[in-house]
């Protein structure tokens, strides 16, 4: 059995990580120079974001072809080496399996296009004439989710870009042809796989309009989902793997059922509830102040909820689709090595598995462009053609870019204050942020205080403590929207963790036998307990540990 408590991963979006051959595109090879880096830090899987045949539309999760490397970032043999030396290094590595939907140049969208009746039964067409789509559902990327091809006279799903059709998983045929990626991959020496949006796949038996949103309450959580995770799980023999999936606009309830070990679905779930909070209404593309009443709620629901039903939780601010964090939630001033800390032990302690998306150990921060110019991503694009649309100005719609853009997180990994962070040689295919200088994994290196060693030792005192990997969870101070506070408990031990979400000084009452606790951890010297009280200095963590 894996002891998900104890494990971490790290996550690599291969494209902005290191260019080991000078064309500006991050590479595999390029990840291989860097394995003594991701040793160091301690983290036991590292997960690709697609390096699959791809043309690049949604940055690889527009995928091609499922059993081949795209050749802009190495071989079939430059994986295979990957895998086999980071394996040596005790280091195990999975992969993204993008199953909701294909690139339209695949070659089963290719041959449906041609008439094949068979491949187009792999998609979801409808007949229809050009004038109206099926449904009024939107993509997630802006603009209908169908497109019409008037050649066949049928309208196509996608769920994300016009180039990403969606799978028809009611067909057999198509999860079979899944099944074997899995296996191509198993063969190899890949330990486990993240599944993209996995929780779309299952699509409903009748298709109507949506008079009430954009038509993701009719396939979030489909209807047939845990048939076919389980099948797929089944037929592959990656139960004991570790297994991740994406969850868009998810529920608890199912959340549960999909990483319940009883249910021999998955591992755990990620869900991006949390990662909400900031959005005025729910609205990704309007901006608001994070609701950190909000924000603690829906920790406490999730952390206690996944608990009594036995399932578990992926911990993560980060991944490559979400602004940085401590631009986000913490500061990029006076207290961003702080605040960089307090999110990074926030969620470290708490239970699941956590998640470390690449810079996020070194605090880096949004790139704050200035121009449309500066922007790669497909949907970045579409909504600043949106907003446009609806009124607003040039200036306001970069400053909503400028905090919501998913290039904030795609920056060049800043490993140096040499060039481009150190990223490239070339011409990187995105700017980095401008701070490589200030904030780069060598200056972190030789820094015992540097956010980096706080990371490590996150990482490092999980798997000595099954108070922190095995510990229940209850939350505490509930009334206080300036702290974060919970407990974990096993057998006698108990860990106090406390976290200052502002950047001012909060007082909140002590337990009096926190007086004899011991300080685990930190981001300032000691720890002010004064009498009944605790005083919390800006953004600070601090963790007490009773030990039985
Ligand atoms: C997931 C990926 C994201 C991608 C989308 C469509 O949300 O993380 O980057 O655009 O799925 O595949």
């Amino acid at each position: 059995m894996l002891d998900l408590g104890e494990k971490t991963v790290y996550q690599i979006y291969p494209k902005s990580f290191r260019d080991a051959d000078g064309d500006g595109f991050g590479d595999l090879r390029g990840i291989i120079e860097k394995l003594d880096y991701l040793q160091g830090l301690g983290v036991d899987y590292l997960w690709l974001t697609p390096v699959f045949p791809s043309p690049q539309n949604d940055n690889g999760y527009d995928v091609a072809d499922y059993c081949a490397i795209d050749p802009r970032f190495g071989t079939m043999a430059d994986i295979e080496e990957l895998i086999s030396r980071s394996e040596r290094r005790g280091l195990k590595v999975m992969l993204d399996m993008v199953f909701n939907h294909t690139s339209t140049f695949h070659e089963w969208f290719q041959k449906a296009l041609a008439g094949d009746k068979e491949y187009q039964d792999y998609y979801i067409f409808r007949e229809g004439s050009g004038e109206e789509p099926p449904t009024n559902w939107q993509s997630k990327f802006g603009g209908p989710a169908w497109e019409y091809v008037p050649s066949l006279g049928k309208w196509y799903l996608h769920l994300y870009d016009v180039t990403q059709a969606d799978l028809n998983w009611k067909n057999p045929r198509v999860r079979e042809e899944l099944k074997g990626v899995i296996r191509f991959w198993k063969e190899k020496g890949v330990k486990g796989f993240r599944f993209d949006v996995v929780n779309l796949i299952s699509k409903p038996e009748h298709f109507e309009n949506d008079f009430q949103g954009d038509g993701r309450r009719f396939y979030s959580d489909g209807p047939h989902i845990h048939e076919y995770l389980k099948e797929l799980v089944r037929d592959t023999g990656i139960g004991e793997m570790m297994t991740v999936g994406e969850m868009s606009s998810t529920h608890l309830k199912d959340c549960i059922r999909y990483s319940n070990p009883q249910e021999q679905e998955l591992s755990m779930c990620f869900q991006f509830h949390h990662l909400k909070v900031d959005y005025k209404n729910g609205e990704k593309w309007s901006l608001t102040e994070p609701d950190r009443m909000e924000l603690k709620r829906l920790f406490e629901e999730w952390q206690t909820g996944m608990q009594r039903g036995h399932g578990w939780n992926a911990l993560f601010w980060c991944n490559h689709d979400q602004p940085r964090i401590v631009s986000r939630f913490g500061d990029e001033g006076p207290y961003w090595k702080e605040s960089a800390k307090m999110l990074g032990s926030c969620i470290h302690l708490m239970q699941g598995t956590p998640y470390i998306y690449q810079g996020e150990e070194l605090g880096m921060t949004n790139p704050h462009f200035r121009e449309i110019g500066q922007y790669r991503d497909v949907e970045s694009l579409n909504y600043y053609e949106i907003l446009l649309g609806q009124g607003k100005t040039e200036e306001e719609a970069l400053q909503i870019l400028a905090a919501r853009s998913r290039d904030n997180s795609r920056t060049p990994m800043q490993w140096s204050g040499e060039a481009n962070g150190g990223f490239t040689e070339g011409t990187p295919w995105i700017e980095p942020a401008g701070n490589y200088g200030e904030i780069n994994a060598r200056m972190q290196a030789e820094d015992e205080d540097s956010i980096l060693h706080f990371y490590k030792t996150l990482i490092r005192i999980r798997k000595e403590k099954a108070l922190i990997s095995k510990g229940s969870i209850a939350f505490l101070m509930q009334d206080n929207s300036d702290v974060l506070a919970y407990s974990r408990a096993y057998r006698d031990e108990e860990l106090i963790v406390l976290n200052n979400l502002t950047d001012r000084e909060i007082t909140v009452s002590a337990e009096p036998a926190w007086s004899r606790y011991e300080k685990l951890l930190g981001n300032y010297e000691g720890c002010r307990l004064e009498g009944g009280s605790v005083v919390l200095r800006p953004f600070e963590t601090i963790a007490l540990e009773k030990r039985g």
